[in-house]
């Protein structure tokens, strides 16, 4: 029978026996799957594991401070590198959803291949691929045509000529927390929503600028934290906010604005392949959308997604 205790000690020897003495080298994103999948490895090789957790400008508000120091708790060996404005820059005129995935991903490739080459003596990559990313990576809409191009890091184990070991290949993400917490990997990671190594640039419709970025993340922070305080967040799968490419009129006083919109997205699920909008109470949401209105400059209207999965997929791009 599976047990996470039994997982955890196959893929401790699995882990061992693959790697020996050399150097395994992971990006980290703050999600679930990477910071379990570095807790594995950590538990199999210690100092030998290398961590990279770049940020990428397009995390939650005060993300990348707090999980790096999560990180530096668990004992790994990590290197934070703030990469903000390669990004931004990259990503400047962008519109298309996969063209934005594919800038992301060649930005992070880049950043990450300066990093990894600062470690010669890695000659692995490992990656917190879960079963659910196996499968949509290879599924089809119609004659061969990719849903999504998942994985954000085609293309960068044969770039810096390492293996690939990706430990939690098997598992469901229910699986990968129970695995986690066998680890004895914070609650606070291990409870996180998943969250798309793009960030909230497929998040934002339209072009990504700084400035759409801090509008987001602030909506996004408040709509976090009322889910948290109203102990909601633990019995959603998955929520964020997405900031619309769309103005629309309002009044302030006496004055006619003309301003953004937010949608609000909360979603239950077991994967990810299926999801149902969550019934989130009325007045729970009116409390969200006047404090995002009241505080976030430049949104004056917020809406509630009420699409099921499918048709409609979590995430809007
Ligand atoms: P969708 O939007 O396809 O999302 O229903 C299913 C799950 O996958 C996440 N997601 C991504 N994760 N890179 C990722 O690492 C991506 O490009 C990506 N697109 C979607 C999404 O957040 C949800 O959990």
């Amino acid at each position: 029978d599976w047990t996470p205790s039994r997982f955890v000690e196959d893929a401790v020897d699995f882990i061992r026996q693959e790697v020996g003495e050399e150097h395994v080298i992971l990006g980290l994103s703050g999600g679930v799957d990477s910071s379990v999948a570095a807790g594995l490895l950590h538990q199999a090789i210690g100092q030998n594991l290398i961590c990279i957790f770049v940020d990428n400008g397009l995390l939650r508000k005060n993300e990348f401070e707090e999980v790096l120091e999560s990180y530096k708790e668990m004992g790994l060996h990590i290197i934070g590198v703030r990469a903000e404005q390669e990004f931004y820059d990259a990503l400047a005129g962008i519109t298309d959803p996969e063209s934005k995935r594919k800038a992301i991903g060649k930005v992070f490739i880049d950043v990450f291949e300066r990093e990894a080459k600062k470690f010669p003596e890695a000659k692995w990559l490992g990656q917190g691929t879960i079963y659910p990313d196996v499968i949509e990576s290879f599924s089809v809409h119609g004659p061969s045509v990719t849903i999504k191009s998942h994985h954000n890091v085609g293309g960068l184990p044969e770039k810096l000529h390492l293996k690939i070991i990706e430990p939690l290949r098997s598992l469901f993400k229910d699986e990968v927390r129970n695995v986690g917490e066998e680890l004895g990997i914070p609650a606070p990671i291990l409870k996180r929503h998943p969250f798309p190594g793009p960030g909230l640039g497929i998040r934002i419709l339209g072009e990504i600028t700084p400035e759409r970025v801090r509008i987001l993340q602030n909506a996004d922070a408040i709509y976090i934290s009322h889910l948290r305080n109203a102990g909601w967040y633990d019995k959603i799968w998955q929520a964020g906010v997405i900031l619309l490419p769309v103005q629309s009129v309002g009044v302030m006083g006496d004055e006619r604005t003309y301003e953004g919109t937010v949608a609000l997205r909360a979603v239950n699920s077991l994967d990810g392949m299926t999801a149902n909008w969550t019934h989130i109470p009325y007045d729970l949401l009116g409390k969200i959308s006047s404090d995002i209105i009241n505080k976030v400059k430049g949104i004056n209207r917020v809406v509630y997604d009420i699409s099921t999965k499918p048709p409609a997929t979590i995430e809007w791009e």
